[in-house]
């Protein structure tokens, strides 16, 4: 077994951890929506309904949600990877993907996802440098397709 000087190995052994692969969308002050590529979700309950997802506490989505208290979940579908590559890396605040790509965007979830979910805050536990963002789901609904997945640092379909 490797111990905690094998940060690389560790990454690897998660690697192998497959998901599928979500965008939590926050509203800006100028109405614009931002969006984060995430995994790091978690049903913690159906009954009442809570998620629970972790954030980097350098993230934008990070200080948006303390803010802004509501967010949404979107679970991409296997044609969404170009959404998934775009929410993954620094993008300007400000620039709406939604509007250049001509994205439909639902209130606050993107249109066609597998998945979609609107969630409002309720606890926050922070842990080193995350967050562990505690949430009601308010409204959730779901769409026929396939689920894009993330496995070994890479996108894949099924
Ligand atoms: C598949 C995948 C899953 C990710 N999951 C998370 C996650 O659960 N939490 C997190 O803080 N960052 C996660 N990231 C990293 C963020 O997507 C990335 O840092 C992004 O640029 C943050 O955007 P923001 O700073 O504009 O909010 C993930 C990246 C990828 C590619």
């Amino acid at each position: 077994m490797k111990n905690l000087d094998d940060q690389l190995t560790l990454r690897e052994c998660w690697g192998r951890f497959t998901t599928g692969v979500s965008i939590i969308t926050t509203r800006l002050d100028n109405k614009k929506i931002h969006g984060m590529t995430a995994n790091g979700i978690l049903s913690v309950s159906l009954n009442p309904p809570i998620v629970l997802v972790s954030i980097g506490i350098e993230r934008n989505t990070h200080d948006f949600i303390k803010k802004k208290k509501s967010f949404g979940i979107s679970v991409l579908n296997s044609s969404q990877k170009e959404i998934a590559e775009y929410f993954s890396k620094d993008n300007i605040l400000g620039e709406n993907f939604f509007d250049y790509k001509e994205m439909p965007l639902g209130e606050l979830v993107i249109c066609k996802s597998i998945a979609q979910f609107e969630c409002n805050l309720f606890k926050e536990i922070k842990i080193f440098d995350h967050t562990l963002f505690l949430a009601t789901i308010d409204n959730f609904d779901f769409s026929e397709g396939d689920p894009l997945i993330w496995l070994d640092s890479k996108y894949k379909k099924i």
